[in-house]
């Protein structure tokens, strides 16, 4: 694993921005595989600055997302869905139909599922896959476990993560309990991975993540057997490597 200490978190945004615009100059219609959450949100502002200033196109990549949160409908303002039309979609040129995003209302999870496989792989799989990680080791919402499931698929929420995401709801009984979520070997199928993290709290994860053995109960130590991963934190989330 590549891994690059940077000085802040504005620097860490600048060069994620950077190596997912090198990879769309590089291929045109890349497919993206995109995160949500607190820590790309810089990143997704610097490629709206670069799109703004005619330095990057956007007209033929295609993006599938990591997770939604299950139950949560595209308008609820907590969904991913609605984070990613705000935080990104809407300021840029991509098309439409090449936006992929899981249905947090869907009355079918399997075939939510299946689909969401069998697109992924019919669009060549995915290029580039952005990541955050959770303070519990988490990638997508594939969370600590004794087994990992592999494909998209259904997951209940852990604690810890249903604790770190009632900041952003009105209390901790109104955040979803379920989620679908990319598997571990969906994620692991991209042929580039970026993991990006920033933050003391992020730092114990972190240090397991590069220098812990593989294990289920840190899902991102997985990141240790895919031979193209760039990890690219800040100074307080490299505090204990
Ligand atoms: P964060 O979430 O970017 O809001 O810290 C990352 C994650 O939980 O995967």
């Amino acid at each position: 694993m590549n891994v690059v200490t940077v000085r802040n978190y504005h620097q860490l945004s600048v060069q994620a921005a950077q190596l997912v615009a090198d990879q769309i100059v590089q291929k045109k219609n890349t497919v993206l595989g995109l995160a949500t959450g607190q820590t790309p949100i810089g990143m997704y502002q610097e490629l709206i600055n670069m799109f703004n200033k005619s330095e990057i196109d956007f007209s033929k990549i295609t993006t599938f997302n990591l997770d939604e949160y299950y139950g949560l409908s595209s308008k609820h303002p907590q969904s991913y869905h609605y984070y990613m039309w705000n935080n990104f979609l809407k300021h840029i040129n991509i098309k439409k139909e090449n936006i992929h995003l899981l249905n947090g209302v869907t009355e079918n999870i399997k075939e939510e599922c299946n689909q969401y496989e069998n697109l992924i792989q019919k669009n060549g799989g995915i290029d580039l896959q952005i990541l955050g990680i959770g303070d519990n080791g988490h990638l997508g919402f594939n969370e600590p476990a004794i087994g990992l499931n592999s494909k998209t698929h259904l997951v209940n929420l852990s604690e810890a993560t249903i604790r770190a995401n009632s900041q952003y709801f009105n209390n901790i009984q109104e955040v979803p309990k379920q989620a679908i979520t990319m598997g571990i070997g969906t994620i692991m199928k991209a042929k580039k991975i970026i993991l990006l993290a920033n933050g003391r709290k992020k730092a114990h994860a972190i240090e397991r993540t590069i220098k812990g053995p593989v294990s289920t109960e840190v899902p991102a130590t997985v990141l240790q057997l895919h031979q193209d991963v760039t990890i690219i934190i800040d100074q307080k989330a490299a505090t204990h490597l």
